[in-house]
């Protein structure tokens, strides 16, 4: 039987490379997306063309009072789908970057990035802890910037850092129903996050390209078939580590 993974904000970037990684590797694939539905659904069809199984459901990972009706969206397409009453895997990913120094850093800004990154991951797993499979892994993704600090990054990187925190008592709490639970943090990648910055600004780019060993930024596929290696059977005994996938980014 096919396992099934669900990947949070998976219409683009690294979820949704992390999909096609998944699904590459012969997985069936829940993906969610915020805002942008078409994205997602082309998605799904390119998970379909590999020969897997593949449903968008929409999510804004910020909203907790959404979770419960989530939860239920969720039941209903994983008994449509596929016949069960479980999914195997869960990719918290979706999130958003935002740039302030401490100083002027607004309340929304802050708000925001804790609702998404911490609070959202935080009661989006609660609600799904009872449709997630015994034996199952948990992926929460962190960030290069919690590890070395570049300025106007604080807010970001803190509630990124409470999500490495809280993987390790999740591992903890969850160890007595076989889940693993596991953060990947990747360092700067040329995706759409906070407008394409690492992609399209030079100067940005060459900052943290100058910072990594391997002498560039990453891509998507740096990121996304690193985590379907570390959900498949290979991998099943690492659980409550923090991996690094950034190039060798700030040592
Ligand atoms: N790119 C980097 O340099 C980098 C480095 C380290 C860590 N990360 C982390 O990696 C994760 C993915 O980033 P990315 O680079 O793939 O970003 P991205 O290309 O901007 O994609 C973000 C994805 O998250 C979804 N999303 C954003 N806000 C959401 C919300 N409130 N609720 C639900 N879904 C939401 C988007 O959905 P829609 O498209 O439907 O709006 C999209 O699918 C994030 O957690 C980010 O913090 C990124």
């Amino acid at each position: 039987m096919s396992k099934i993974t669900l990947i949070t904000g998976a219409s683009r970037g690294l979820g949704r490379n992390a999909a096609l990684s998944v699904a590459k590797k012969g997985g069936d694939v829940v993906l969610t997306y915020h805002s942008r539905r078409e994205e997602a659904d082309a998605a799904v069809a390119e998970i379909e063309a590999l020969g897997r199984k593949a449903v968008a459901l929409q999510l804004d990972t910020g909203k907790v009072a959404g979770f419960a009706d989530f939860a239920t969206r969720l039941r209903d397409a994983l008994r449509e789908t596929w016949g069960r009453e479980s999914f195997d895997h869960l990719v918290n990913n979706a999130g958003h970057g935002d740039f302030a120094l401490s100083a002027d850093t607004t309340e929304a800004q802050f708000d925001r990035l804790v609702d998404v990154h911490f609070k959202g991951v935080f009661f989006l797993t609660q609600a799904l802890l009872p449709l997630l499979a015994d034996g199952g892994r948990i992926v929460n993704y962190s960030s290069g910037l919690t590890r070395v600090s570049a300025p106007g990054w604080g807010a970001y990187a803190a509630v990124k850092g409470a999500i490495e925190v809280l993987t390790v008592y999740m591992a903890k709490e969850l160890g007595a129903r076989g889940i693993a639970v596991n953060t990947v943090a990747p360092g700067a990648i040329e995706t759409d996050f906070f407008g394409g910055a690492v992609r399209d600004t030079p100067d940005f780019n060459a900052f943290f390209a100058g910072m990594t060993a391997l002498g560039r930024v990453g891509v998507p596929d740096d990121i996304g078939p690193m985590v379907a290696s570390l959900l498949s059977e290979d991998n099943r005994w690492i659980n409550a580590q923090r991996i690094e996938v950034s190039g060798g980014q700030g040592i």
